[in-house]
């Protein structure tokens, strides 16, 4: 048990990232179903739709379970934190925004915080605001980024040393050799989301898990740096003609229309990897099967034991 595990009322310290037209409850339900902590990615539902996650969730497991919100990306947010109190989720994880408005009410509640942050100035502002706990997340990641492009490496003992609130670490953790040295660097937990994506519970297109597994270390690429709007994706064709849109000076609204929800849905959900992008992190190239979640959490956690042992034996 540490801090965060005591917090979440979780057996592993191993938190499944919100993954909006991912994570919806079957996959949350597995990873809370094997000690870890599953979330529901609720940022590009209807009302009706997050309404229907929670009663299917519920349905799936008596373990807790996280709601994540991105806040400038989530519509109806003031009805989705009602729905997140009528049906008394345990957890909500605060994204892509300005957390300090929604926490007081949920904190009321009982409802306990986690906050991603990709620098030690939105950690700081969080631990202030009464988060509960830090998701540091670095460039690494799959998905929306940060300008800041501080890797996971470089910010987890930066965001330890500036808050007194337990730090869990994303972006790049894939097995349990990353779980081991988040721990090394300050964290006191993991979050993933490309990992988990490779997971039989996982309801996406068998063309992106095969890709996941095809993967090698340089088959990511950033779009919308250019554009304010940066995020990783796997090294696709579609991906590609973004890039190349991107440079050719393509307007905003151009390329938020094709990055949007029925993009994303075309690649991962159809698998048309042509029509719509696959986001992916740095991490894919790990990637070489697709197990369950349960095989993969109870495999990483085995090797972190083991891992523990090892650096006893060679840092003496
Ligand atoms: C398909 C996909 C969708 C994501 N959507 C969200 C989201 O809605 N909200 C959010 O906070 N993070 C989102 N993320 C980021 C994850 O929650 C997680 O923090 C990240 O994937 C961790 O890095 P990793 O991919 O290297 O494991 C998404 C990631 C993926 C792969």
């Amino acid at each position: 048990m540490n801090k965060v595990t005591r917090l979440l009322h979780i057996q592993y310290p191993i938190i499944q990232g919100g993954m909006g037209n991912i994570s919806h409850a079957n996959l949350a339900a597995a990873i809370s179903e094997a000690g870890g902590l599953g979330t529901l990615g609720v940022g590009t539902m209807t009302l009706s739709q997050v309404e229907k996650e929670l009663v299917n969730i519920k349905a799936l497991t008596n373990q807790p379970f996280c709601v994540n919100i991105p806040i400038r990306v989530q519509p109806n947010v003031k009805e989705v934190v009602q729905l997140i109190l009528d049906y008394n989720v345990p957890i909500v994880s605060l994204s892509a925004g300005n957390p300090k408005p929604l926490i007081p009410v949920l904190k009321e509640a009982g409802v306990t915080i986690i906050v991603v942050a990709a620098s030690v100035k939105q950690a700081k502002k969080a631990e202030e605001a009464g988060a509960d706990i830090i998701v540091a997340e670095g460039y690494e990641a799959a998905g929306i980024n940060s300008a800041f492009e501080t890797t996971t490496m470089t910010l987890i003992p930066q965001v330890a040393d500036a808050v007194d609130i337990p730090v869990v670490a994303a972006g790049g953790i894939g097995d349990g050799r990353g779980v081991a040295a988040a721990f090394c660097l300050g964290a006191e937990g993991v979050q993933m989301g490309t990992r988990f994506i490779a997971t039989k519970e996982a309801l996406v297109h068998e063309h992106y898990k095969q890709k996941l597994m095809e993967s090698t270390d340089v088959d990511t690429l950033v779009v919308g740096r250019s554009l304010g709007k940066i995020r990783r994706l796997l090294k696709t064709s579609y991906a590609e003609e973004l890039l190349e849109l991107e440079k050719q000076g393509t307007s905003l609204e151009e390329f938020d229309r094709r990055t949007d929800e029925t993009h994303h849905i075309a690649g991962a959900i159809y698998g048309n990897i042509d029509k719509g992008h696959l986001n992916g992190g740095q991490i894919a190239g790990l990637i070489r099967d697709v197990p369950t979640v349960k095989e993969l959490i109870e495999s990483m956690i085995a090797d972190v034991s083991q891992l523990s042992e090892r650096l006893k034996t060679t840092v003496k």
